[in-house]
C-alpha cells in the first residue's frame, strides 16, 4: 500500500489532537502535534529570545534544538534534549504562543520543518517511526498551507459550546459554569488571534468538515476514519 499523509486542522477544543492520535494508532502512522511545535518555539523563545522583538525571535527559531517524537501513543518534544511535554502545556505558554505564531518568519521556519517530517515519514527509506506507512498531522493550516496535497484532508470543528466545555474539563477537571466562564476568554482570545494568521474555522476546497459537537469520541474517530477509507 502507498504511504498517506491525512491533514487535520480545527480550532482549540475541537478534540483534533485526541481524535489525531487515535486515527494514527488505528492506522499504523506517525502522528505529528503542530501546536506542540508552535508552543516549543514559544518555550524556546522566552528562553533565549526578547517575545517582543520579532527578529530575535525568528532568529531563536531557527536554530531551535527540537526534536518531535512521532508516536501516537507517546508523542514527544525535545527541546535541546529536556523533555518539555509539560512545560509546553502550561498557561504562560498558551497565553503567548499566538504572538509566537504570528511571527511570519516562525511559520515560514516551522512550515519547513513540518513538511520535512511529513516527507520523511511518507518515504520508506527516511521514515522514523512509520516505516514510511505515513502520517496524520494536525494543526491550524495543514489542509490548506502545510500539506494542501495530502492525501485526505479534514476540518474537525465543534460548536463554542462543546469546544469550551471539552477545554474546561481538561484544563480545570470540571465543565460547570464557574468553570466554563474561566475557560471561555482565554479559548476565544486565542481562536481570535490565531484567525488573523491562519484560516481553520472554514473547510477549505476539497477539505473534508467532521463536526463533532453532538459526537463522543469514538464516533468522532469513525467519522474521520470514514473520510480516510472513502479517499482510498
Ligand atoms: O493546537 P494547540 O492549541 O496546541 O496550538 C497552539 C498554538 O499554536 C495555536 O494557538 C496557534 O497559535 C499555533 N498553531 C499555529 N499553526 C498550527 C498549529 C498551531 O499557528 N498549524
Amino acid at each position: 500500500t502507498s504511504p498517506v499523509v491525512v491533514a487535520i486542522d480545527g480550532p482549540s477544543g475541537s478534540g483534533k489532537s485526541s481524535v489525531s492520535k487515535a486515527v494514527a494508532a488505528r492506522l499504523g502512522l506517525a502522528y505529528l502535534d503542530t501546536g506542540a511545535m508552535y508552543r516549543a518555539a514559544t518555550v524556546w523563545s522566552m528562553e533565549t529570545a526578547d517575545l517582543d522583538d520579532a527578529a530575535s525571535v525568528a532568529t531563536a527559531v531557527r536554530a531551535m534544538p527540537l526534536v518531535m517524537g512521532l508516536d501516537p501513543a507517546a508523542p514527544g518534544v525535545e527541546l535541546d534534549g529536556r523533555d518539555v511535554a509539560v512545560t509546553i502545556r502550561t498557561t504562560e505558554v498558551t497565553t503567548a504562543v499566538s504572538k509566537v505564531a504570528s511571527n511570519l518568519d516562525v511559520r515560514a521556519e516551522l512550515k519547513r520543518l513540518q513538511r520535512e517530517i511529513i516527507d520523511q515519514e511518507s518515504s520508506a527509506a527516511d521514515a522514523v517511526f512509520s516505516g514510511g506507512r505515513g502520517i496524520v498531522a494536525e494543526g491550524r493550516d495543514i489542509t490548506t498551507v502545510v500539506a494542501p496535497d495530502a492525501d485526505v484532508r479534514v476540518l474537525l470543528t465543534a460548536s463554542e459550546e462543546a469546544r469550551l466545555r471539552r477545554r474546561s474539563l481538561e484544563v480545570h477537571g470540571a465543565a460547570d459554569a464557574t468553570a466554563v466562564d474561566a475557560t471561555r476568554d482565554q479559548v476565544l482570545r486565542r481562536d481570535r488571534d490565531d484567525a488573523k494568521v491562519t484560516q481553520f474555522h472554514v473547510a477549505a476546497d476539497g477539505v473534508a468538515t467532521v463536526d463533532s459537537s453532538d459526537l463522543d469520541f469514538e464516533q468522532t474517530v469513525d467519522a474521520v476514519l470514514a473520510v480516510v477509507a472513502q479517499a482510498e
